[in-house]
């Protein structure tokens, strides 16, 4: 089809239509090509060649919390695609009024060729996705971000040159970041290692369905409460905010539970030597992470930033063209 023009790559054709909620939604094998696909499309892009597959649609962006990278990227993305991006802040619709989420999905369905969303609510926006008749894509609710692990996986794949039987220590909140990455990371063999204090680890349901994948891919994802254990000998290292987009109220006593689990020049003596350092930001320096890691020689946040861009053009190309 038409990408064959520039590169000798289909989009994921088996994705065609599908909602993005979670990466529990797709198969090892459509993680992997989607992959490949945010690969070829970044290596286009720095040519300065974007394939037109998104000409004539348009795709609605929703955010109901803060957002720089998922805004900017989803916007350019579509817009290098040959697409048009509509951003929208939910206070400005009408559900901020509240109308019917369920309502605003089959309307939307009328004008846009696909949605982005990024909600307080998972509810919420499996809610909206089960109304709307065209596809719906997470930029991040509660409990997952899924193109933020795309993202991230890709960074790893680009540096350490391959993604099975790589370790990734995740240390910290057992949040939406940590969700979707092990999820993904299960899709492509990458052994996982999270140590959250008790009373943030990342939710057990998940864990086990995560688990389920990995195991089925040759990886193992295991959890701890000691930062040490997890980075012991880890090729990659994880972290995210204490406090993240709606948790506020809960600031104080969050430094408190996470006192040790900052990732500092301490804790990364316990991984290997070439370790890489990656947080999908914005980040609190000095609070998850000291400074000097994530400045440091070993951090790669910016390029992971970067490759939200080519992550979501995979996804979209492939869900929307
Ligand atoms: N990582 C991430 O999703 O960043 P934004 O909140 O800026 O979109
Ligand atoms: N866990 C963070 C991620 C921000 C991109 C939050 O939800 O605020």
């Amino acid at each position: 089809m038409k990408l064959l023009e520039y590169v000798n790559l289909e989009v994921v054709e088996t994705v065609k239509g599908k909602d993005l909620l979670t990466w529990f939604d797709f198969t090892s094998t459509e993680v992997k090509k989607l992959l490949e696909l945010a690969s070829a499309l970044k290596s286009l892009a720095k040519n300065d060649v974007h394939p037109p597959l998104l000409v004539g649609k348009t795709v609605g962006l929703i955010f109901e919390k803060h957002s720089t990278r998922t805004r900017i990227s989803f916007e350019v993305g579509v817009n290098q695609l040959g697409g048009h991006a509509m951003y929208m802040h939910a206070r400005d619709l009408q559900i901020g009024r509240g109308e019917p989420v369920s309502d605003t999905g089959k309307v939307l369905s009328g004008y846009l060729d696909g949605i982005m969303i990024r909600a307080n609510s998972h509810k919420m926006v499996e809610e909206l996705a089960h109304a709307a008749s065209i596809p719906v894509i997470n930029g991040l609710t509660d409990l997952f971000h899924p193109c933020q692990a795309l993202a991230d996986v890709l960074t790893i794949h680009e540096i350490k040159g391959y993604l099975p039987g790589q370790k990734l220590a995740y240390v910290g909140d057992g949040n939406n970041v940590a969700h979707s990455l092990i999820i993904a990371c299960a899709h492509l063999g990458v052994n996982v290692s999270i140590a959250s204090p008790v009373g943030f680890e990342i939710d057990s349901s998940i864990l086990a369905k995560a688990q389920k994948i990995a195991a089925l891919n040759g990886s193992t994802i295991e959890t701890t409460t000691n930062p040490i254990e997890a980075v012991e000998n880890a090729d990659v290292i994880y972290t995210d905010v204490w406090t993240s987009m709606g948790q506020e109220d809960e600031t104080v006593a969050r430094l408190q539970a996470f006192e040790g689990y900052q990732i500092n020049e301490n804790l990364v003596q316990h991984a290997k030597s070439d370790y890489l350092f990656l947080h999908c930001l914005p980040a609190h320096r000095e609070e998850e992470v000291a400074s000097s890691i994530i400045d440091g020689s070993h951090s790669a946040v910016f390029q992971q930033a970067e490759n939200r861009l080519h992550a979501q053009k995979a996804i979209l190309a492939s869900i929307l063209s």
